[in-house]
Parts: structure tokens; sequence; C-alpha cells
């Protein structure tokens, strides 16, 4: 099973880049997790939208080849960060790349709750027309106070997420497979 992840901070030490990196680690032997950096990605412009330059096609490309995509957001004043709603809607448009292919949504962030703000204006933009993208329910992974917990070389280092993670990676597998 092939799986793009989709981090919506492109800052160096992003804690979400790091959740990313944890989970193609972690769950190697399960599924093939490649990272979509969206730092080289053009802001969107209708103008240019059927020939677009090559970072857009390349990042189509790699999101029409996976089977899902996880999104792996932080919370930018209460919603959802501006690079990530660039990329969505790159996706939306044209040959809509992420008709019917299946979403998981993720997040971590600094304050308590977690990106739950985020996640929920996510899924609703998620199921817009030209997105259209079947979601998982349940399994929700809201990441609060993160900088506790990772350590200094970005290893995810809190039990109860990690073993939470292994529960919901399993869920997610078993979900897809019906799309697939
Ligand atoms: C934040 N942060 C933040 N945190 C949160 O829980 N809710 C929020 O609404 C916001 N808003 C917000 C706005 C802006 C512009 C910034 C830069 C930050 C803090 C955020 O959780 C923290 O910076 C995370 O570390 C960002 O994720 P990455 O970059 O570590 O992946």
């Amino acid at each position: 099973m092939k799986v793009v992840a989709i981090v919506g901070s492109i800052r160096e030490k992003s804690y979400n880049m790091q959740l990313a990196q944890f989970i193609q680690k972690r769950y190697a032997e399960k599924i093939e997790v490649e990272i979509a950096s969206l730092k080289d990605l053009p802001m969107y412009n209708q103008d240019n939208e059927n020939e677009p330059p090559q970072t857009v096609i390349d990042f189509k490309a790699k999101v029409k080849a996976a089977d899902a995509v996880l999104w792996i957001t932080p919370e930018y004043n209460g919603t959802v960060p501006g690079v990530m709603v660039n990329a969505i809607d790159w996706l939306s448009r044209v040959d809509k790349v992420m008709i019917g292919k299946p979403s998981f949504i993720m997040g971590a962030s600094m304050g308590n709750l977690g990106t739950v703000k985020a996640q929920l204006h996510l899924r609703d933009i998620l199921f817009s027309a030209g997105v259209n993208s079947p979601q998982l329910s349940g399994n929700d992974v809201y990441i609060g106070a993160v900088h506790t917990k990772f350590d200094q070389t970005g290893n995810l280092t809190d039990e109860g997420t990690v073993k939470f993670l292994d529960m919901v990676i399993d869920n997610f597998l078993s979900w897809v497979k019906k799309y697939v």
C-alpha cells in the first residue's frame, strides 16, 4: 500500500514533519509512505492551472499514484495553514486527482486541543466537490502539547501517543483496503 503524506508546515523543525517521518519509519513494513513537502509549491493561480509549473505537475502525479493520502496538519489561528489549503486548491482542479481517493487526517500543535479546529475545517474542505475524498471517521489523532512529546532528535517519545498511533494506523490500513 502506497500512501502520500502531505504535511501542512514547511518550517525546518516542524513537529508535524517529524510525525510524518516517525510514521514513515515505524510502519515501513506495512505501508510505503512518501512525504510530499509543500515548500516549493507555488501559489495556486487559475491563469496557469492547465499548464502549471513542473513542481505542481510532480506533486499531483505523486498524489495520483498513491492509494491514499495522510494529511498531517498544524493549526494556524484556529484553522488549516495556508500552505495546505494552497496544495488542496491545486489538487482540486483540472484532473482533480483527489476525487474518490481515501484520506486520513492527523495533526500536532503546541496547544492543548491538538489541532481539533484545524482538523474539523480540513474535513469540510476534503468533502468539497472538487476534492470529494472519503475520510476515515473516528480514530481522531489530536496531538496536543507536541513540544513535550518529541525529543531533541525528532523521536516521538510519548508512549501513549505511540500506542494510539499503532492502533489507528492498523484501522486506517484495513479501511483503505476497501478502496484499492
Ligand atoms: C500557531 N500555533 C497554534 N497552535 C494551536 O494549537 N492553535 C492555533 O490556532 C495556533 N495558531 C498559530 C498560528 C501561527 C501563525 C503559528 C506560527 C503558530 C502554534 C503551533 O501549534 C506551533 O507553532 C506548531 O509547532 C506548528 O506546527 P509545526 O510547524 O511544528 O509542524
